[in-house]
């Protein structure tokens, strides 16, 4: 077999298979058994489906911000108002400015950015930093262009948009003139409270709202990660299809339920020796759904001492950079891959005549092949170098794949966090740096 793995001991797609007609997620746990034996998860297993029910029953610590589980069926109710948006958006401008951070932000960027077949319309994404550099870049760009803002902020106070949404207010003005520029803001937040909710309904902006109980880092299938998305061209419906089947799939309180098998491998590993999860993606169009993921299991479970730090790894780029560290470093990591089985297009590798550069053995072969062997000799490599490995595959980056795995992340992570003992669905610790900051800044009433 030239230039592969000789032993396909990860699944490669295989065991892939559909469920109300969307394609699913497969967990490949094989290479853990030098870590966790099959016995160890079933022991844990009763904790992880007690964890489930208590939130299907909406019992779970702060069960108010469970809202996040109707968002597959209440989404499908607001797609025809976000879809005639996107139309006019689309046929009135060049590009739209999505302003967010956090939860606000991530997830339309992941999608968008998993998407680029579907994600056509350019959107460009401002107020996820203070950069002045970056500020000041967009305002070029946008320069002599057609756009509109899009602004989300849950609580409507962050500071980060709300400086960028007066930056870039300001060159609506300069560009189309203060009378002419109601129709080109959105505003998605809270139905009812915050400073960007009374700005919006004293300037007549149109309003999305996020719904109450839905916290940032689960909002993605509400308008917060809708609007933007199908401004891009994405199909928001087939990604609330894929959610809903994921939702239906991984509501199951049942030991073969994978998003509960990945809850309880995640508590097992940190309970034992894990202090970091590395995501890792042989895709570098799921760079931003990594940085989703980060941002949905450190808020949610990085509390009281506890929780698993999440990082993520691009490969083959950062083969070259992190895969020295993740082979022979510190043995304090679990590696999860996350992976497509079949590639969405594909380009071959030229023959050449004189050979010169000793490539000929790859001649004709698809580019997939190779990032594929790429994966499972790496899969292979870091399991030999004692790094408990799993894989979440699914068999094609789609938007209904997307669409499931925001819910088996959101699921298994709500799980995990509360068979920690944690509370997955607030985030004190993110007021800190605020209050030191307002403090610096001299924020009237801020001590
Ligand atoms: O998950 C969260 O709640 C946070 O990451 C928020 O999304 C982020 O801080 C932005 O907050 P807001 O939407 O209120 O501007």
């Amino acid at each position: 077999m030239p230039g592969g793995c000789r032993d396909h001991r990860f699944g490669t797609g295989g065991r892939a298979f559909e469920w109300r007609g969307v394609s699913m997620i497969t967990l490949d746990t094989k290479l853990l058994r030098p870590h966790l034996g099959d016995d160890d998860i079933a022991h844990e297993m009763p904790h992880a489906i007690e964890a489930l029910r208590s939130i299907l029953r909406r019992e779970c610590v702060q069960a108010d911000m469970l809202g996040w589980l109707d968002l597959p069926g209440t989404g499908t109710r607001e797609i025809g108002a976000i879809a005639d948006t996107a139309k006019r958006i689309q046929d009135e401008n060049d590009c739209l400015v999505v302003i967010g951070i956090g939860g606000s932000y991530l997830g339309a960027r992941a999608a968008i950015e998993a998407l680029p077949d579907s994600a056509r319309f350019p959107v460009h994404f401002a107020g996820n930093n203070l950069s002045p550099e970056y500020h000041e870049r967009l305002l070029a760009t946008l320069s002599g262009k057609r756009f509109t803002l899009c602004v989300i902020s849950k609580s409507g106070t962050t500071t980060e948009p709300a400086v960028a949404f007066r930056i870039l207010k300001a060159k609506l003005i300069e560009a189309f003139g203060s009378d002419h520029i109601n129709n080109r803001i959105i505003v998605i937040t809270d139905p009812s409270a915050g400073a960007l909710r009374s700005i919006a309904g004293t300037e007549g902006y149109m309003v999305f709202p996020i719904p109450p109980g839905v916290g940032g880092r689960f909002s993605v299938l509400s308008a917060v990660g809708l609007v933007p998305c199908a401004v891009a061209g994405i199909s928001i419906r087939e990604m609330l299809r894929g959610a809903e089947a994921a939702l239906g799939r991984y509501s199951k309180p049942l030991a073969e339920n994978d998003a509960l098998r990945y809850a309880v491998i995640r508590n097992l590993l940190h309970r034992r020796r894990c202090a970091v999860e590395v995501l890792s993606t042989f895709h570098p169009e799921l760079t931003y759904l990594c940085e989703w993921w980060k941002q949905l299991a450190g808020e949610s479970e990085g509390k009281k001492g506890k929780g698993l730090y999440p990082a993520s790894a691009v490969m083959t780029t950062d083969l070259h950079s992190l895969g020295q560290y993740l082979q022979e470093g510190a043995r304090i990591m679990l590696e999860t891959f996350l992976v497509a089985t079949e590639p969405r297009r594909d380009i071959a590798v030229p023959p050449d005549t004189d050979d010169l550069d000793n490539l000929n053995y790859l001649a004709g072969r698809p580019m997939s092949e190779i990032n594929r062997k790429a994966f499972e000799g790496t899969v292979d490599a870091h399991a030999s170098g004692g790094l408990p490995v799993l894989s979440i595959e699914v068999p094609v980056i789609n938007v209904e794949a997307i669409g499931s795995l925001f819910v088996f992340f959101e699921m298994s992570i709500a799980v995990s966090g509360l068979m920690l003992g944690i509370n997955p669905f607030d985030q004190p610790g993110v007021e800190e740096y605020k209050r030191r900051m307002f403090n610096l800044l001299g924020k009237p009433g801020v001590e």
